[in-house]
């Protein structure tokens, strides 16, 4: 029999614990480290309206935490009511959380601080002459009186977890928990730029910003560091995403550099941060993370702030769709002319390295950065023109040497020996819209085009072309398939069966039929017709295991899919292709809905303007 059967009727007695109990309890959750108390008073502050929040902090807030806001304050005969238990201002029905506007709506935030540490609070609405102050010790009132004070509310905690040893002594070292204050007070200040913010830690400001700056420039001030950001905004149906991003050469090698929000609120989201990434794509290097901020909004109906107590962590009913969307927006953005990697003066064309083909070239990035925002898409117009004339080049006489790319699957028919030679094929003209004028390491496609010289990726670019090719057959169940003269059979694990059992109808759509075998071995008798053929074998386990890492990070099955199969069908770096082939590629590039970079999220090519050139060989 354990202890507790053993105690008397009495003490089993069922009864409500006293509210100083819950409120220390409950402070376990909410309060787990003194800087979930700035963030819980900062937010407090926003609530009510303050365009002004000084926030003062001594011995990593154990001694000290002080915010002062200039916000609404509340009423002398609220105050002690804003101390019970669930008393909130801020919500009166459940319904409300459906289109909650505020930070706060629990009411437990300021009972669960005033619980475990000497709390004091003076508060003075605009409407009252005096203001009132309020004074808890380990959540029992100690006094209530009126007071001289300024409009606003001040809030001091103070020996923070003097009366919960427990927490106090699995408190990180001073120097953490001191991060942990300035992290998140940065994080508030950046959530916000119209509100002034200052942070002094131990008699020293950290920061001092004054109330209406953009986003661009709190970042530039809090993160900068004199490195380089880009600003966008993006318009989703489900979100918008407003951004301030480092330039992908300013990386760091963990997530620390992320801020991420949702509807103001500084959220901890696994899923943002990897579509922060994704949105990169290759242009940054593998394992690198970069750094920014990124304030989405989204219909308050379609996420759930009530999944804990601290209200980092948000539940969103479409995740996929804002994982997808902040993707797109930050793609977007990184792929305006001025900041798809371009060779400008100063700046090296690709920031990062390759890992595949190790050309790596760091440049400081200002110049990748320059002009965003004010020039326009010269690439857009570009390609809009050079698609005109690759259809003027190939409908008559002037194509010396016709087309064997299957223009609908993207298959490469045949290599016929080219009669066009590099930089010299085609006079200008009208219909002369671009030319080949070589190639580098069998990988980059060099094109000129009037002054600019375009540098396109094969493989990304036939990548493209063919995922947008695929998906399209797969939706319209039209896949051809490569029936294997001789079936070969393959071992899957048990991961790599279950998916395959779960999604056969779209593998046999995509132009695979694989049949059981026994066990876990599956029979492979056709694998998808588009592409080049690869190993069977290879081909059908390299698709089960991208399909299992793009559906971890979220990706719907049709188009991881597509994803897979393209990016396993296209020429690789060192395929080297004829003239006519890397024309065509370009020319069934330009068709693409999203020319400008590979499903992945890589650049399909960059520019190089005549103008950039000069200026480098100093001719301007
Ligand atoms: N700085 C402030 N200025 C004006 N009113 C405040 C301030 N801080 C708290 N209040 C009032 O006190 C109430 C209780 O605050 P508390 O933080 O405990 O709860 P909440 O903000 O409503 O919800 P949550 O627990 O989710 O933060 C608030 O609803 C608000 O009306
Ligand atoms: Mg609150």
């Amino acid at each position: 029999m354990s202890d507790a059967s053993n105690k008397t009727r009495r003490e089993r007695w069922i009864r409500p614990l006293p509210e100083r109990v819950v409120n220390k309890i409950a402070a376990g959750e909410v309060i787990e480290r003194p800087s979930a108390v700035v963030k819980e008073l900062v937010e407090n502050s926003l609530d009510a309206g303050a365009d002004r929040i000084d926030i003062v902090v001594e011995k990593s807030g154990v001694k000290l935490i002080r915010i002062v806001d200039n916000g609404c304050g509340i009423p002398e005969e609220q105050i002690e009511i804003a101390f019970g238990r669930h008393a909130t201002s801020k919500i009166s029905a459940f319904d409300d959380l459906e289109t909650l506007g505020s930070y706060g709506f629990r009411g437990e935030a300021l009972p669960s601080i005033a619980s475990v540490s000497r709390l004091r609070m003076v508060s003075r609405p605009a409407a009252q002459a005096a203001g009132t102050e309020i004074i808890y010790e380990g959540g029992v009132l100690q006094s209530c009186q009126p007071t001289a004070a300024a409009v606003g509310t001040v809030v001091e905690a103070g020996d923070l977890f003097y009366n919960t040893p427990a927490r106090r002594k699995f408190l990180k070292t001073e120097t953490t928990e001191a991060r942990h204050i300035s992290r998140l007070a940065t994080a508030m200040a950046i959530g916000r730029p119209k509100v002034g913010f200052s942070l002094k830690m131990n008699g020293r400001v950290v920061f001092n910003l004054p109330a209406g700056q953009s986003l661009a420039e709190r970042v530039g001030v809090l993160l900068g560091g004199g490195r380089k950001f880009l600003s966008f905004a993006f318009e989703g149906g489900l979100v918008t995403v407003e951004g301030c991003i480092g330039a992908p050469d300013v990386v760091q090698n963990n997530r620390n550099g992320q801020y991420l929000f949702i509807n103001g609120r500084y959220v901890f989201a696994p899923m943002l941060s990897h579509a922060f990434v994704a949105g990169y794509g290759e242009l940054i290097v593998p394992g690198g993370f970069p750094i920014g901020a990124l304030l989405l909004s989204i219909e308050p109906t379609e996420i759930d702030v009530n999944v804990h107590p601290s209200k980092t962590e948000i539940k969103l009913s479409r995740d996929r769709e804002v994982h997808d969307a902040v993707v797109a927006a930050i793609r977007d953005a990184l792929r305006q002319d001025s900041v798809i990697p371009e060779l400008s003066s100063g700046a090296t064309m690709r920031p990062e390295s390759d890992s595949r083909h190790g050309n790596t070239n760091r440049g400081s990035g200002a110049h990748v950065i320059a002009g965003i925002g004010s020039s326009p898409p010269a690439a857009t117009e570009f390609l809009s023109e050079l698609y005109q004339s690759t259809k003027l080049d190939n409908s008559g006489a002037a194509e010396p040497n016709p087309a064997t790319v299957d223009t609908e699957t993207g298959e490469i028919l045949e290599k016929p020996e080219s009669t066009v030679s590099s930089g010299t094929e085609r006079e200008h003209g009208p219909s002369a819209g671009f030319r080949l004028v070589g190639r580098f390491s069998d990988l980059y496609l060099l094109m000129q085009a009037g002054d600019d010289l375009y540098i396109v990726d094969q493989h990304t670019a036939h990548e493209r072309v063919l995922y947008e090719e695929v998906l399209r057959q797969i939706e319209a169940n039209s896949a051809s398939a490569q029936t294997l003269l001789f079936p070969v059979q393959l071992e899957l694990s048990p991961e790599q069966l279950s998916l395959f059992e779960s999604a056969a109808g779209i593998f046999q759509r995509s132009g695979f039929t694989v049949a059981p075998f026994g066990g876990r071995m599956v029979n492979i008798e056709a694998v998808p017709a588009i592409g080049r053929a690869r190993s069977p074998e290879k081909m059908l386990r390299h698709v089960l295991d991208d399909i299992l890492g793009l559906r971890k990070s979220g990706h719907d099955m049709i188009k991881a899919m597509a994803q897979s199969i393209a990016c396993r069908s296209a020429v690789m770096a060192g395929d080297r292709l004829s003239d006519e082939e890397a024309r065509h590629l370009v020319e069934r590039l330009l068709r693409c809905d999203d020319r400008y970079s590979c499903p992945h999220g890589r650049p399909t090519f960059i520019r190089i303007s005549r103008e950039d050139l000069d200026r480098r060989f100093g001719r301007d």
